[in-house]
């Protein structure tokens, strides 16, 4: 984001009108992306695939809590000088979903990628409208972090990461991570390290295979 501007309605004399905020954003300007068709190096896959890790690990870090974007799809990424950047931040959410502690409540549907029901903390209770004490709602923690690496790991992770695009000697450990991803079986940060240690393992074989030359 390169500004913005809030104008106030009621102040510049429209009386009538209910107020809302008038909000302009301006943002760089990012090219159109499509990753399969992108003619790239394997350090631009594995530089690629470090953003879009810190880019997760950035949400679920943030200070908000961790934070879902109900609108990743691949129009909302563009590329600005070679980078991939996130657009359109307008269905971002702070929460992580309800469910039920008891399985037999009424109400009960199981919390989605496996997560099990879990208690709400202190200031989750406080803005909670609980029913009963003890609550009977719980929070699917988790649940924010997952669907936003399954929607990257989909658009993205997949592609740049698929083993044919690299040297035979990290076939598995891409193949292994392929797999954690596919079952949003890795943290952001295993992730990021994960990601770090292929990249380290690239390195080394290029510098070893220049020392042969
Ligand atoms: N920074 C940008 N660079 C290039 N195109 C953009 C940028 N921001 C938005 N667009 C274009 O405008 C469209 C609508 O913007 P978006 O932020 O997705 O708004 P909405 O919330 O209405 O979906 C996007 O799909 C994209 O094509
Ligand atoms: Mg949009």
């Amino acid at each position: 984001m390169l500004g913005y501007c809030l104008r106030h309605i009621k102040g510049e004399g429209h009386s009538n009108s209910s107020y809302y905020g008038d909000l302009s954003v301006v943002f760089e300007y990012g090219d159109e992306l499509d990753i399969n068709a992108l003619n790239i190096t394997i350090a631009e896959r594995l530089n690629h695939a470090a953003d879009l890790a810190s880019l997760l690990s950035y949400l679920h870090h943030s200070p908000l809590g961790s934070l879902v974007d109900f609108d990743i799809k691949p129009a909302h990424f563009k590329m600005v000088n070679g980078k991939i950047k996130l657009i359109d931040l307008d269905f971002m959410k702070n929460v992580e979903s309800t469910c039920f502690l008891s399985s037999s409540h009424k109400n009960s549907k199981p919390c989605p990628f496996n997560i099990s029901c879990q208690e709400l903390n202190d200031v989750e209770i406080r803005y909670t409208n609980c029913q009963t004490v003890p609550c009977e709602v719980g929070v699917c923690r988790g649940r924010n972090v997952k669907y936003n690496l399954q929607k990257i790991n989909n658009i993205f992770f997949q592609d740049l990461l698929k083993p044919k695009f690299f040297p035979f000697a990290l076939n598995f450990s891409l193949s292994r991570l392929l797999t954690q991803l596919n079952k949003t079986s890795i943290g952001v940060d295993t992730l990021e390290k994960a990601i770090r240690n292929i990249t380290l393992a690239y390195t080394n074989l290029r510098t070893h295979k220049k020392r042969l030359l």
